[in-house]
């Protein structure tokens, strides 16, 4: 990857003559099922971006109440596009149709906000890298556009929920009306991501990208990180699904509270309550070990994660290390 950066033809990529950024986005449409994509620093600014063009200011967006566009953005939906932002509680990340037809508002009084647009999030970060399956979104989009909702997938982590369920993220991503990629997780770039959508949509993202100064220069350097990727991030994301499996067995196995069947993609939850540790203390305990567990937006999970520098090796020393530091020993048998 260092190499194909280094070896980027660049231009100015605000005038449409980044020969690195056209490849990388002409590709990602491809890849995520649309006509047209746009390249982004972050997919925080996809999110944002997607939302504010798929909505007028004072619409009302709905997902579940703990995705990231509603609660890791500072507020952005409301900020930046005028939302009204309404969390629908989650089962694993997801939610029902019954929750979205209950959800709805009646605007035709003139007195409430018009529910416009749904966001999903596939994988879902903070319920452990979840996903919605095909029948699980085939259902809200029907629901969506019976209501004449707009849609937008919170693609961060979309090549995980696609290997999970052995299929394209084309397949998935063609569903929605925008989705947003992230280059920067499971793909294993710097940074960078991307928005998809149709050619008119993707027009309006172009300029919501050059509001939000997301326009750059010589932005092939790191483009040429994401065409890479693509040729080659892409099916390695098995190993790390994979990985986390093994991981959450072995740690299961020596009595951590971990739930292997949770384990669908690249995440492993361990609940410390059990443990009798509060989150920061797990945490600094993890890390004095020497093993990187991050904390989440549940009070007592923590969430340890697989990805391309993560080894097999790196896999059994942390179920060697972890359950010695988080004192789990005594729970064994139990
Ligand atoms: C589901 C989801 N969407 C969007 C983002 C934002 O990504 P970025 O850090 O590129 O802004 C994240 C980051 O963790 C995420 O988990």
């Amino acid at each position: 990857m260092r190499e194909a950066i280094a070896r980027a033809e660049v231009g100015d990529e605000q005038y449409g003559e980044d020969p690195t950024v056209l490849e990388l986005e002409r590709r990602a449409a491809a890849f995520l099922g649309h006509e047209a994509a746009v390249f982004l620093p972050t997919a925080s600014m996809a999110n944002q971006i997607a939302v504010r063009i798929l909505t007028q200011p004072g619409d009302e967006l709905l997902a579940e109440e703990n995705a990231h566009v509603l609660i890791n953005e500072q507020g952005g939906p409301a900020v930046f596009s005028g939302l009204v932002m309404r969390g629908l509680p989650g089962r694993h990340g997801t939610f029902a149709p019954e929750q979205v037809d209950g959800a709805v508002r009646d605007w035709s009084s003139g007195h409430m906000p018009r529910t416009r647009l749904i966001s999903i999030e596939n994988t879902h970060n903070s319920s452990g890298g979840r996903t919605w399956s095909l029948a699980q979104i085939d259902a809200m989009v029907e629901t969506a556009r019976r209501h004449d909702l707009r849609l937008h997938l919170d693609g961060a982590r979309l090549v995980n929920a696609a290997v999970a369920l052995g299929v394209t993220p084309a397949e998935i991503g063609r569903r929605f009306d925008a989705v947003t990629l992230c280059l920067s997780k499971g793909l294993g770039c710097p940074l960078g991501a991307l928005v998809a959508g149709s050619k008119e949509l993707m027009v309006a993202a172009r300029r919501g990208k050059h509001l939000f100064g997301g326009a750059m220069r010589q932005a092939g350097i790191v483009a040429a990180a994401g065409v890479y990727a693509l040729d080659h991030h892409v099916d390695r994301i098995a190993d790390d699904h994979a990985r986390a499996r093994r991981l959450a067995e072995g740690w299961a196995a020596a009595g951590l509270p971990v739930d292997p069947s949770q384990t669908e993609t690249n995440f492993v939850h361990i609940d410390v309550a059990p443990l009798g540790l509060t989150m920061p203390e797990a945490v600094a305990r993890a890390e004095a070990a020497g093993v990187g567990i991050s904390d989440t937006v549940h009070p007592t999970i923590l969430r340890a994660v697989t990805h391309l520098d993560i080894s097999d090796e790196d896999v059994e020393r942390a179920i060697e290390i972890v359950p010695d530091a988080l004192g789990a020993g005594a729970r064994v048998g139990a």
